[in-house]
Parts: structure tokens; C-alpha cells; sequence
């Protein structure tokens, strides 16, 4: 058990001229390896949550143009009309979700470079682009590797470490931001543990960091979000370290929702409260977090609890059975009221997904996936170029200078 274990996220198969990715929908118990040849199956596993995590969003977004490019493109004779056609492709890609900046980064760098080499013939133009995306692959993981050693400089020993929602590998290509700190102070030859928040209501925490820390050898317990604040007052964290899905110019942060919660709660227990992320998360066209879009997802995330699982027949009794119920497709199991599951071949096996309803039918619900960090409450950010301390206003511009982070496009 190793963190080399962890499967790589997401890469592109230069052979197929395909993306593959993980589908993180249902990990951690069906772990399926999806295959994209289009820029719109890019698109799907971003809006049905197979990737996720904004390091991870920034390079789907990259090599979803790639696709296109590669693909998708072939009947396009002029340049004028493949970099229209380019834009609204982008276009496509960054209404899959607004609130990680990094799609948009990822997508405005391969637009750049498509302008940048506009004089090169298409052909060479569209490969240009593939090993923009290629290259990006890469990089995720040295900056993701950058961060985990500064990050690691700023723990004990023995740090006991709270983090939120998964900022680990699966959210980036490889390694992970918050999780790659806990990582690197392994490496380093440290001795980390962690409290995981199981993060409603999509529970990142218990289905992927609890995956992950496993894999990696690393002592966790896996906490409900309301415990937080009962094992911090308890003297048992030494530090919170969470990922970010978009940081405004001045050092709000916007990540998972319940980050703000643990923020002031650090404030209280005079625990540090510390970011990870790279600078492609840091979107400088924001003066604060108030301009960052929320987004609002699903009502049924909180109504209620998906499941998915796979089953074989135990006879060819049972297989005939279900055979017979999922011949013309997938089989709804009829509740008279509340649940819902749906079950469908898989190879000589049969996937169940499912949704168990919690709450009453008709309640009104209100569900943010984010929520913004005030500043005030941010001890330090942890980037591939180094660690920013407030005020923000300054550190930041200077650690992002030069890095290519967003500064001209908002959301
Ligand atoms: O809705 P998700 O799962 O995409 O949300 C992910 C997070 O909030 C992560 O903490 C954030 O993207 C940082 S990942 C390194």
C-alpha cells in the first residue's frame, strides 16, 4: 500500500486518441474506467460528477478540446472557422459547472495556444493542441508533488491533520493538494493522521479521501461533518488543511460547502487553518469572494442517499430471472413511493444504482456545493511556487505572477 498505488485519474490515450478517466461517481465500491472520444463525453463526466475536483476540472477541460481537435475537427478546412468553432466548444465545457476556476484556466490555456499557433496548418494546429492537453497531465502532478513539500514543511512530526471533501489524487491528475501535504510529511518521513469529514451531501470524504488514505497506508478516522467541532475542542487536530475550488484576489476561498464552518471554528481553537491549491486555482479577476458563482445542485443529494453496487446471479435460475427484467434496458424497481433504483446488465453481472429517500416528499431544499472563506480566517496558501501568507492582496499577485493563472477571463 503505497500512495503510487492510486490510479491516475484521468490521461489521454495518444494509441485510441481517446481520454480515459475513473469514474468517481461511484467509487469507492464500482470503480469503472470510462472511455471519451468526444469533447460531449468530456462534458457528461464533468456534469454527472465522474471527474471532479478543480485541479482534475482544469485538465478534463483541456483535453476535452483535445478530443474535439483530434476527433472531431476533421471537416474544417479553414483556421478562421476552427478557432470559432474552438470557442464554442470551450463555451460548452465551461457551463458544466461554474465555481472551479480551473475549468476555465484549462480551457483559456488551450484557447491561447490555438490562437498563438493559428499561422501553423490545421493538422499541425490540432496537434499542437493535443500536446497542450498532454503536457497539462503532467504538470498537474509536479505542481501537485511542489505543494505537497511546501505544505509539509508547515507540520509537526505527528501532525493530526482535519480535512474536507477529497482534495486528494482523484481530484487532480495525480498526488492531490490538501491530501498531497498529508503525502509529502509521509514521505518526508513524518508521521501524519487525519480526521475525515464525510462531507455532505455527496460524501467525497467518506467514499474517496477514506479510499485514498487507505491505499496510501495512512492512518484516518472518518467523522460526520458535525464532529469537527467536538474533536478540535478536544485537542486533536493540529491542523486543517482543505483543497480550493476558486480563490479570489484578495484570499477568499471558495471550496466544498462546510469549509467556511471549519474555517471559523480553527479561528477559534487557534488551530491553523491552512489552503492547498495550485495557481490555477487563483483567479485574480476577482477582487473578493463575493463574485464567485455557487453553484446549486441536485435537491435529491440532500433529500436522500444514493448507492450502487454490482451482483452476480447465484444460479442460472436467477440469471434467467433478471434476464428476463433487463432485456429491453435498464429495470426500474417499482416502488409505490420514495425510493428509486434501477438495475441493468453489466457483462454476465448486473449494476444496481440507487436512491433512498430520507426526507419527506415535498420539502423545500437548499443545496449549495460551496461556500466562500473569508480571508480573515486563512493562515496561509499552499501553492507549487510557495506559501502565501496574508495580506493576500500582495502575496498572491507576486506568487502567481508569471505562472499563467487566470487574469483576464471572470466566470
Ligand atoms: O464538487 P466537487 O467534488 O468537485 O468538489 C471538490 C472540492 O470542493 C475540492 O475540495 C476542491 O475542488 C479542491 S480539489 C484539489
Amino acid at each position: 500500500m503505497a500512495v503510487e498505488d492510486i490510479a491516475r485519474t484521468i490521461w489521454w490515450d495518444d494509441e485510441q486518441r481517446r481520454v480515459m478517466l475513473i469514474d468517481q461517481s461511484r467509487l469507492p465500491l464500482v470503480g469503472d474506467l470510462l472511455v471519451c472520444s468526444t469533447a460531449d463525453g468530456v462534458c457528461t463526466a464533468i456534469t454527472g460528477m465522474a471527474v471532479r475536483g478543480a485541479p482534475a476540472l482544469g485538465v478534463a477541460a483541456a483535453l476535452a478540446i483535445a478530443l474535439w481537435a483530434a476527433n472531431e475537427s476533421d471537416e474544417i478546412t479553414g483556421t478562421d472557422e476552427f478557432m470559432a468553432e474552438l470557442d464554442a466548444v470551450a463555451a460548452k465545457i465551461t457551463a458544466t459547472r461554474p465555481t472551479a476556476v480551473n475549468l476555465f484556466w484549462g480551457a483559456e490555456r488551450m484557447r491561447a495556444l490555438a490562437r498563438a499557433n493559428a499561422n501553423l496548418p490545421l493538422p499541425e494546429l490540432r496537434e499542437s493542441l493535443v500536446a497542450e492537453a498532454v503536457s497539462m497531465e503532467s504538470e498537474d502532478e509536479e505542481r501537485n508533488r511542489a505543494i505537497g513539500r511546501f505544505g509539509a514543511e508547515l507540520l509537526p512530526d505527528e501532525p493530526s491533520v482535519l480535512t474536507h471533501c477529497n482534495a486528494g489524487s482523484l481530484a487532480t491528475v495525480f498526488y492531490g493538494t490538501a491530501l498531497g501535504v498529508i503525502f509529502a510529511a509521509q514521505e518526508a518521513g513524518k508521521k501524519p493522521q487525519v480526521w475525515v469529514d464525510e462531507t455532505r451531501p455527496v460524501l467525497q470524504g467518506a467514499r474517496l479521501t477514506a479510499w485514498e488514505l487507505r491505499m496510501a497506508g495512512i492512518p484516518f478516522h472518518l467523522i460526520t461533518d458535525n464532529m469537527a467541532a467536538s474533536v478540535m475542542r478536544s485537542g486533536w487536530v493540529d491542523a486543517v488543511i482543505v483543497g480550493a475550488d476558486r480563490i479570489a484576489a484578495n484570499g477568499d476561498v471558495a471550496n466544498k460547502i462546510g469549509t467556511y464552518g471549519l474555517a471559523v471554528l480553527c479561528h477559534e481553537h487557534g488551530i491553523p487553518f491552512y489552503v492547498a491549491a495550485p495557481t490555477s486555482t487563483v483567479d485574480l479577476t476577482l477582487e473578493s469572494g463575493e463574485g464567485i458563482v455557487i453553484e446549486e445542485r441536485d435537491p435529491r443529494e440532500v433529500l436522500g442517499v444514493t448507492f450502487s453496487g454490482v451482483f452476480e446471479p447465484r444460479s442460472p435460475e436467477e440469471a434467467r430471472a433478471w434476464d428476463l427484467l433487463t432485456q429491453e434496458g435498464s429495470y426500474a424497481v417499482p416502488f409505490t413511493k420514495g425510493h428509486a433504483m434501477e438495475i441493468a446488465r453489466k457483462g454476465a453481472a448486473y449494476q444496481v444504482d440507487g436512491w433512498v429517500r430520507v426526507a419527506p416528499p415535498g420539502v423545500e431544499v437548499y443545496n449549495p456545493a460551496f461556500d466562500v472563506t473569508p480571508a480573515k480566517y486563512v493562515t496561509a496558501i499552499i501553492t507549487e511556487r510557495g506559501v502565501a501568507r496574508p495580506d493576500y492582496m500582495g502575496s498572491l499577485a507576486d506568487m502567481c505572477a508569471g505562472s499563467g493563472a487566470i487574469d483576464e477571463i471572470g466566470a
